[in-house]
């Protein structure tokens, strides 16, 4: 695999088990010294050692900087990083992770609606947070859970004031997510984070609206796209003078690690924006769920993408 991304060195100060199967964590520097700055709903890679990264939203508020708190729901199906970091990671232990990365691009006059499911919640406390700190109330959070919430204690003020929409399912239906976001059709921003079924209904409700004014966060890659109908093509990186032949056996990423690029990988599933590069030369296929159409104009999320022509030019 391709190198992992550069990384800051914390240390665990503080879990809480909020129960629901969810812990908080809270990492610091280890000298108690700063740590980079981030955008509400950023997230960060967590390196758990031999390989083992994962991607966790920021929940805490960006002023907070000598933080960064995460919240995780173990997953006792997932792919280990959830039951790894609740049962082996203490206090005091020390940990890897990425600079943050993403954020919410929040709307500073009109109103950002955001939809949570459960855990997905998270980059949303650390906007609300942000957004109440500076006396901003211009949010609406429609807040879907089986049973009692976690992370309530976070955004207590938002909830008493009215802000924060609750549903349990476990006695309740669930939001109509097109409904929810049509009365904001004008104006604003929709963001939502929260499972598959969600955040398809968010996609179709807002299919129509511009890129700037929607947000998806996914906590999970989709399925990995079968590249076999790409055919071979030439692949130059212009910084390294690099040249190699892309096969769809081994694809794009796999191309770039033997030629000993170092990428910064993490999901690798197209969703956490760890490995965008810039092209110069395509056109490339784009398979993310990061980037914007303008953003597309010149930059390539590297472990989806692929290219529709006979050459490939990465800035690497
Ligand atoms: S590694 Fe996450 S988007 Fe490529």
């Amino acid at each position: 695999m391709a190198k992992a991304i550069k990384t800051v060195s914390t240390v665990v100060s503080k879990v809480e088990d909020l129960g629901n199967d969810t812990k908080r964590f809270t990492l610091v520097d280890q000298d108690d010294w700063e740590l980079p700055p981030f955008r509400p709903g950023a997230h960060i890679d967590v390196h758990l050692g031999q390989g083992l990264v994962r991607t966790y939203s920021l929940c805490n508020d960006p002023y907070d900087d000598r933080r960064y708190v995460i919240a995780v729901k173990r997953e006792r199906e997932g792919r280990g990083g959830s039951n790894f970091l609740h049962d082996l990671v203490e206090v005091g232990q020390p940990i890897s992770v990425s600079l943050p990365r993403g954020g919410i691009a929040l709307d500073q006059e009109g109103t950002n609606v955001f939809l949570a499911g459960g855990i997905g919640v998270t980059p949303f406390i650390s906007a609300i947070r942000h957004l109440e700190r500076r006396g901003r109330s211009n949010y609406v959070l429609h807040w879907t859970s089986r049973g009692r919430p976690v992370l309530t204690d976070m955004i207590a003020p938002a909830i008493e004031a009215g802000r924060i929409r609750l549903y349990d399912t476990t006695a309740q239906a669930k939001p109509v997510i097109a409904a929810i976001v049509g009365e904001f059709a004008g104006s604003g921003l929709a963001a939502c984070c929260g499972p598959a079924a969600m955040l398809k209904a968010f996609e179709d409700a807002v299919s129509a609206w511009p890129e700037e004014r929607k947000h998806i966060e996914m906590f999970t890659p989709p399925k990995v796209i079968a590249r076999s109908d790409v055919p071979p093509y030439e692949l130059y990186l212009s910084a390294s003078q690099k040249l190699a032949t892309v096969t769809p056996d081994v694809g794009l990423l796999g191309t770039l690690d033997a030629l000993g690029v170092e990428v910064p990988v993490s999901c690798g599933g197209g969703i956490c924006g760890a490995c965008r590069t810039r092209w110069t030369e395509g056109p490339p296929i784009h398979r993310d769920r990061v980037l914007s159409i303008a953003e597309r104009q010149n930059e390539l999320i590297v472990c989806v993408g692929d290219c529709a022509g006979q050459r490939l030019v990465l800035d690497l």
